[in-house]
C-alpha cells in the first residue's frame, strides 16, 4: 500500500461515517456505526491503522498524522450524532449500571429517585405448605420419600386390600389411562395404568423395597374425577405417613398426629378421631379439627391392615404399624384462612402475592 492509497482510504471512510453518522436516528443504530468504524477488534479505523506498517519510514510520520486527524473526526461524527438523538450511550456518565447525565445533551434520568424494586417471585402457598410439613414431619423422625403419579392397579388397589368389586375402583371415581398396558381398557386388569387417587400407593412401594423398622412420609399430587368446589379439587396433594415397627400403636398414631397439627397450625388445634372404614387399614379413622365453630374433615388414618403387610411380604405376627393420608390444600387452606380450595389453581398473582 502507497501513502496516496492509505490517504485515501481514509477518506473515503471518513466521508461514509459522516454521512451515516448524520443519519443514524436512534442509540442502536448509533452503536451499531460506532463498532463499525471506531471498534477495537475488527472496526475499520483499526483495519486501515493496520495497513500502515507497510509504509516506509519517511512516509509514516505524513500517514500517522492523517489517521489521527481521521480518528478523531470520526469520533467528533459520533459525539454530535448522539448529541442530536440524545443519546446517553457513548457520552454519558454511568452510575450503577444507568447512564445518568449525558455531557452534551443534559440529564436524562435522575439519579436522586428511588430506584424501582423488582419484583420477586416466590413459592407457591401449596409447595411452602409441602416444605413446612417435610421439616415438620422430620423433626418427628418421618423421611421424605416419593412414588410415580402414574400408578399400576397392583399398588393403587389391590396390595392395598382394595378388591376388584370394590367401588373405589370405579372407573367413573378415577382417571384409567387409555394407552398403558395391553389390557388397559379393563380397569380390574394388573396393568392397566391410572393416575393414583390417593399416596397410599407410596406405602407399598416403600415396603416393597425396605424391612421393617419404617418411618416415612410422602408429599405429592393425587387425581380424582371429583366436581370442584370450595374444598374439592380434581388434583390435590396428599401427605402419607406409615410407621411400622414392633409393637407400633393406636396411642402413638393420635399422639403423632395431634403434635403435628399443633406444630402446623398452633396450639389452639383440638384434634379429633371418627371411626370409619379404609380396606388398607383395621381400625379406621377419619381425622378431623375443629376450625371455624366445627369439625372439618383432613384426613384418613388407622392400623396397616395385615392384609397389607402380606402383600408386601413382612410378617402381621412380628411387626405392626400405623398409617395416615392427609389432605394439603386443606392444611394450607386452614393455615392461611383460605376458604375456597379454588383459589390456590387459579394462578391469579394478586391472591398468591399474599403467601
Ligand atoms: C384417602 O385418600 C386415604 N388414602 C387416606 C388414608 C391413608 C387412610 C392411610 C388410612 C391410612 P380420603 O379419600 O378420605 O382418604 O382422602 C384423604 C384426604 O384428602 C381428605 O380427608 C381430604 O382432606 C383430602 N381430599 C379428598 N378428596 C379431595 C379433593 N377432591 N380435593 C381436595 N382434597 C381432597
Amino acid at each position: 500500500m502507497s501513502l496516496a492509497e492509505f490517504t485515501s482510504s481514509l477518506d473515503t471512510l471518513l466521508l461514509a461515517a459522516e454521512k451515516s453518522l448524520g443519519l443514524v436516528a436512534d442509540d442502536a443504530g448509533l452503536e451499531e456505526l460506532r463498532v463499525l468504524y471506531t471498534g477495537a477488534k475488527n472496526g475499520q479505523l483499526k483495519t486501515i491503522q493496520k495497513g500502515m506498517g507497510v509504509l516506509s519510514p519517511v512516509e509514516k510520520p505524513a500517514a500517522g498524522k492523517k489517521f489521527n486527524e481521521v480518528r478523531d473526526a470520526v469520533q467528533a461524527a459520533i459525539d454530535s450524532a448522539a448529541a442530536r438523538i440524545g443519546s446517553s450511550a457513548t457520552t454519558g456518565v454511568t452510575i450503577g449500571g444507568t447512564a445518568a447525565v449525558s455531557k452534551k445533551s443534559g440529564p436524562q434520568v435522575d439519579p436522586t429517585l428511588p430506584g424501582l424494586r423488582p419484583r420477586l417471585g416466590r413459592l407457591h402457598p401449596i409447595t411452602q405448605t409441602i416444605e413446612d410439613l417435610k421439616e415438620i414431619m422430620g423433626r418427628l423422625g418421618f423421611s421424605a420419600t416419593e412414588g410415580p403419579e402414574i400408578e399400576d392397579t397392583w399398588h393403587n388397589f389391590v396390595a392395598l386390600n382394595i378388591p376388584e368389586d370394590h367401588p373405589a375402583r370405579d372407573p367413573l371415581d378415577n382417571f384409567y389411562l387409555a394407552t398403558a398396558g395391553k389390557n388397559s381398557s379393563d380397569p380390574t386388569a394388573l396393568d392397566a395404568k391410572l393416575l393414583r387417587s390417593q399416596t397410599s400407593t407410596v406405602q407399598i412401594r416403600a415396603m416393597e423395597t425396605q424391612q421393617p423398622p419404617l418411618r416415612i412420609i410422602s408429599l405429592g399430587r393425587v387425581y380424582r374425577p371429583d366436581e370442584a368446589d370450595m374444598t374439592h379439587f380434581p388434583m390435590f396433594h396428599q401427605m402419607e405417613g406409615l410407621w411400622i415397627d414392633i409393637s407400633v400403636t393406636m396411642a402413638q398414631l393420635k399422639s403423632v398426629l395431634r403434635m403435628f397439627a399443633t406444630s402446623y397450625l398452633g396450639g389452639d388445634v383440638t384434634i379429633r378421631f371418627r371411626p370409619s372404614f379404609f380396606p388398607f387399614t383395621e381400625p379406621s379413622v377419619e381425622v378431623d379439627y375443629f376450625w371455624n365453630d366445627q369439625w372439618v374433615e383432613f384426613g384418613g388414618a388407622g392400623m396397616v391392615d395385615p392384609n397389607v403387610l402380606k402383600a408386601v411380604g413382612y410378617d402381621p405376627e412380628k411387626v405392626s404399624g400405623f398409617a395416615f393420608g392427609l389432605g394439603v390444600e386443606r392444611l394450607c387452606m386452614r393455615r392461611y384462612g383460605i376458604t375456597d380450595i379454588r383459589d390456590l389453581f387459579r394462578s391469579d398473582v394478586r391472591f398468591l402475592r399474599q403467601f
